[in-house]
């Protein structure tokens, strides 16, 4: 397994970051994938500092041109891509009747058709390969609906849906797809989320919290876990499934 080469998209911090680091630590080679060039940089100083091995991809997920040459410029840099993990995502809390088509296509772009760009992108190679692994970075909102994130929860919910749907087309290739729903966890995104909410932003993360059986939001590290075993070499008959990550939030 050692050296395989993993694409991380949305590593420039946060969950994506610790995945990056995770996978490094198991030997990957990881492309670090970001809007963020600074950021990205960052991760890929973290991951060499931990004595791993990284680069860094400017690569924005709403950009079908962008990925194409990203994941091009990775296999000519890295090597074929064995494992890929879309991370990247964004979204704003508003209520439903508040927003408006603009912000419909940004968080459908972002969090819907940048999975799909970056899975179009790789999969033929896996596929011929007969070795692969995807991960795609849901939400516990795409199962069960957030208030105040409702465009993010279809487009996170359709995630899930595309997820199983390539997990069948690939499973007789070796290739599996599978899903890793974070619960609230703490990183930049929840806190743009709460500090939105202005005065009332430690009133909504202690109302979050409360929702939580274990009564804390996750650390980006203990996501990051669970996606280093859909990518391990013993999770090879483990397809088109959602694990939940998220101190007992959802059950079903
Ligand atoms: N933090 C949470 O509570 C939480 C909960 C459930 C799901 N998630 C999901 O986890 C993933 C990571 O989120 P996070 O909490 O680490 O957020 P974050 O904001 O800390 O990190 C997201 C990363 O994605 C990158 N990104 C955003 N738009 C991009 C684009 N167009 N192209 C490329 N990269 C882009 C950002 O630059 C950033 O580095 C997301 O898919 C998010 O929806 C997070």
């Amino acid at each position: 397994m050692t050296g395989r080469v993993a694409v991380v998209s949305g590593a420039g911090r946060g969950i994506g970051r610790a995945i990056a680091l995770a996978l490094a630590a198991q030997g990957r080679r990881v492309a670090v994938c970001d809007v963020l060039e600074a950021e990205a940089a960052d991760t890929v100083a973290q991951v060499a500092a931990a004595g791993g091995e990284a680069r860094p991809y400017v690569v924005d997920v709403t950009d079908s041109d962008a990925v194409q040459r990203g994941y091009l410029a990775v296999v000519d840099e890295l090597g074929p891509v064995e494992v890929l993990v879309n991370c990247a995502g964004w979204d704003k809390f508003l209520p439903f009747v508040d927003t408006e088509e603009e912000f419909w296509d940004r968080v459908i772009e972002i969090n819907y058709k940048g999975v799909l760009r970056w899975v179009h992108a790789v999969l033929p190679a896996m596929v011929e390969a007969r070795w692969g692994r995807v991960v795609n970075i849901a939400s516990d909102a795409g199962r069960v609906g957030s208030s105040l994130e409702s465009v993010y929860s279809g487009a996170k919910g359709g995630v899930i849906a595309f997820t199983k749907t390539v997990a069948r087309e690939a499973a007789r290739a070796g290739v599996t797809a599978n899903v890793v729903c974070p619960g609230p966890t703490d990183t930049t995104l929840l806190r743009d989320a709460a500090s939105s909410r202005g005065e009332e932003a430690e009133k909504f993360i202690g109302a979050l919290t409360r929702a939580i059986p274990m009564r804390r939001v996750a650390q980006p590290e203990e996501i990051a876990s669970a996606v280093a075993y859909f990518c391990s070499e013993e999770a090879g008959f483990v397809t088109g499934q959602t694990l939940s990550v998220s101190g007992g939030l959802t059950m079903a």
